[in-house]
């Protein structure tokens, strides 16, 4: 079969980052580094490998660093040249006239809100929506992945990671079918379902291909869980009308939301880079013991 090819991606990118206070007082969260590259960056590269060709970032007050990221940096570029320096680190960053494409979400109403401010530019056609926050890290990445299985599936595929039981709280949680390699119908998926009533510990790790019926759901939004318009609910009515798979990434994921995961992550990077990783090693070994 062949369907809509998954041409755009969305990134709610409007969070205020409360969680890494001070660090992201007058910072977008985003621009927070793993190693030396930001976590939007980790997220549009993955977007981009899979064949994503408009990135669209539904922000808020104070992203401007954002906006600059993916711009030309005129006086940086011209000092660097002029210096004779290498403009390889930036190179590739800066989107082609046009694109990223930036909307305003006004109010933090939710992840199902945030993605919904996008429906005129997503128009009616499938999509993909990345949550930078979750650093994917995998060859293919995870969005390539997911988007092979939906050239043969087609229909809602959300990402599904096994997390540890205690933790099923915190995140939207699948009610699994049949299993068939890496993916996984979708009988149910349940945002922060209350502990001790989740049906599995496969989780949504913020990766999605959605098709644009979500977003006539979520035109008529209702609050979910933490009284927020949740994607999870939205999405969930999806289930028995459209086809809905799980799918299993094969790769790494660290949950840069949390300050461990995010430390986690900048070792883990660190240790497997070619120019710096014998020394973190050394360091890291000394510092254990
Ligand atoms: C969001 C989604 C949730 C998903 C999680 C992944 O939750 O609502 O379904 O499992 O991201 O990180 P949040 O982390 O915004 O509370």
């Amino acid at each position: 079969m062949t369907f809509k090819r998954v041409r755009k991606a969305v990134f709610p990118v409007a969070g205020l980052g409360t969680r890494f206070l001070p660090a992201t007082k007058s910072m977008p969260k985003e621009m927070l580094t793993v190693v030396d590259k930001p976590l939007i960056q980790y997220a549009v590269e993955e977007a981009l490998e899979a064949g994503v060709e408009q990135i669209i970032f539904v922000t808020g007050r104070g992203k401007g660093a954002l906006e600059d990221h993916f711009d030309v940096s005129y006086e940086l570029e011209d000092t660097m040249r002029g210096r004779g320096k290498s403009l390889a680190a930036i190179e590739g960053i800066r989107q082609k006239p046009g694109s990223p494409v930036y909307i305003r979400q006004q109010e933090p109403l939710g992840l199902g809100h945030a993605v919904w401010c996008a429906r005129e530019i997503v128009g009616d056609e499938p999509f993909a929506v990345l949550l930078p926050d979750e650093l994917m890290v995998g060859a293919p990445g995870f969005l390539a992945q997911m988007v092979k299985a939906y050239e043969r599936v087609g229909g809602n595929l959300i990402g599904a990671l096994e997390v540890p039981p205690e933790d099923t709280d915190k995140y939207g949680i699948i009610t699994p079918g049949g299993i068939d390699g890496p993916l996984t119908e979708v009988l149910e998926v349940i945002e922060k379902p209350a502990k001790g009533t989740a049906k599995s510990n496969l989780m949504t790790p913020g990766r999605y291909i959605l098709q644009p019926e979500v977003m006539r759901i979520l035109d008529n939004p209702v609050k979910g869980a933490g009284g927020e318009i949740q994607l999870t609910d939205a999405m969930a009515q999806l289930i028995g009308k459209q086809p809905f798979h799980g799918y299993t990434f094969s790769g790494d994921r660290y949950d840069c939301g949390d300050k461990a995961g995010f430390i986690q992550a900048n070792l883990a990077l660190a240790l497997a880079r070619p120019d710096i990783g014998p020394a973190v090693r050394g360091f890291a070994e000394r510092l254990l013991g």
